[in-house]
């Protein structure tokens, strides 16, 4: 048999991208692996108006995804509806039918990953879920194969387009949160709930599944720390710009040596850091292994086609192994044993701090507040103070030299009690390259 069964659950964004993939370069995907890829069912709720010339010679199209879960003349299911509970359904169903499955849905496996891995492996089945993570960027692929000679010992990413686009807006042209955010809905880049975007919980669901891989074990999503952009403002990303830096949205996985250390959060970087020249709807991915070193990938993280090329790779992959008959290549071992490695509190992670408080501009201020850092031994690196026009209050910034996070809590409970601050301070990270 070369020739390999496709049905398509959701006709959207992402379902788009992937048919355009494989109808317009058919011929290419046939000369490289001499496999047919046939798409011979489509399921999506607005079936009829979202019909277009690629579905033409489609010959089963239905609102239906129950029928093409169970159908016998399906091979490979493809999930790109998203969210958790009808896609857990057909998923699940999918595979006790024994057909393989792939999907783009972060969120749910994310949270359900190890229960549908199992499944899979107990069915015989392959899944694949490379356009989960970084859109276009192979990096499951990476992570699990190209690198599986090396312990890994960071993983480190700008992994969500919608928020490095609104960023990059914010940073370069000064655009409003609310505008780069209407601006990202439009081209495709955000969730159907941009919440997940804004607030890391979409770069939180990828790390988890970069991260598990990566470690070889299972981590928990729901104790990975995330903290979004919705804080970040113009203010405190021009000071990054004056102090050298810029502000991005990380994804970190790192191996410490009581475990790992899995977060997400705004980070100022130096603009000399790799990622620092991420824009847009870019993601990128720095890898450490311990024996191959750094590796920097780098692709669109969102949108239809970069992501539905992701889609067609695993279809591709996943065709392979039914034309061969090689034993599905689901994830490491690691994913299904119950092992877990000790997952680094956050109050614990140690980084250098950017600070800022707002504060009236009277007599002992400064001392006020270099007073509660130097007595809960948070170490200054450097001070900027500089007047707004017109304003009586100030912004105090300050560099610390490395300390950790329930320092830094400790020190801002204190501070915030001075009668001379002035809203919310802001605490934003420090992350070095390597
Ligand atoms: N909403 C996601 C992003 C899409 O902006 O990166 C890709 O997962």
């Amino acid at each position: 048999m070369t020739k390999v069964r496709i049905g398509l659950i959701g006709y959207g964004v992402v379902g788009r991208g992937f048919v355009a993939a494989i109808k317009k370069n058919r011929a290419v995907i046939y000369d490289k692996t001499g496999i047919e890829l046939e798409l011979s069912a489509v399921a999506d709720l607005n079936i009829a108006s979202s019909y277009d010339q690629f579905l033409e010679d489609v010959p089963f199209k239905t609102r239906d995804a129950e029928e093409l879960v169970t159908s016998p003349n399906i091979d490979i299911v493809v999930e790109l509806i998203g969210g958790y509970t009808v896609a857990k359904e057909f998923i699940t169903k999918a595979i006790a039918n024994k057909k393989y499955v792939v999907t783009a849905n972060k969120a749910l496996l994310a949270q359900f990953g190890r229960e549908i891995f199992s499944q899979a492996d107990e069915a015989g089945v392959g899944v694949g879920f490379e356009a989960s993570c970084g859109g276009g960027i192979p990096l499951i692929s990476v992570l699990k194969e190209d690198l599986a000679a090396n312990n890994i010992l960071e993983v480190c990413a700008i992994i969500n387009g919608t928020a490095n686009f609104i960023l990059t807006r914010m940073t370069y042209e000064g655009a409003t949160y609310e505008t780069a955010l209407a601006e990202a809905k439009t081209l495709g880049y955000a969730e159907a709930d941009p919440t997940f975007d804004v607030e890391g919980i979409d770069s939180a669901h990828k790390i988890t599944l970069l991260s598990s891989i990566a470690f070889g074990t299972w981590v928990d999503f729901k104790k990975v720390y995330t903290e979004g952009i919705t804080k970040i403002s113009t203010v405190d990303i021009n000071f990054a710009k004056e102090l050298g830096c810029t502000i991005k949205l990380l994804a970190i996985g790192k191996r410490t040596e009581k475990g790992i250390d899995v977060r997400v959060h705004p980070t100022i970087i130096s603009l000399k850091h790799r990622l620092a020249a991420v824009n847009d709807s870019f993601n990128a991915v720095l890898v450490k292994g311990d024996i191959v070193g750094e590796t920097f990938h780098l692709g669109r993280g969102a949108g239809s086609l970069p992501t539905g090329s992701a889609v067609a790779a695993d279809v591709i992959k996943l065709s392979k192994e039914i034309v061969n008959r090689t034993a599905p290549r689901i994830p490491p071992l690691g994913f299904l044993s119950p092992k877990e490695l000790n997952l680094t509190d956050i109050k614990d992670v140690e980084s250098e701090y950017y600070l800022r408080f707002e504060t009236e501009d009277t007599p002992g201020v400064l001392s006020g507040v270099a007073g509660v850092l130097a007595k809960n031994s948070v170490s200054i690196k450097s001070a900027l103070q500089r007047p707004y026009e017109n304003e009586l209050q100030i912004p105090m910034v300050f560099l610390t030299h490395t300390t950790t996070g329930r320092q830094i809590d400790d020190c801002l409970k204190e501070i915030i009690r001075f009668p001379f601050i002035k809203g919310e301070p802001v605490a934003i990270r420090v992350e070095e390259e390597g």
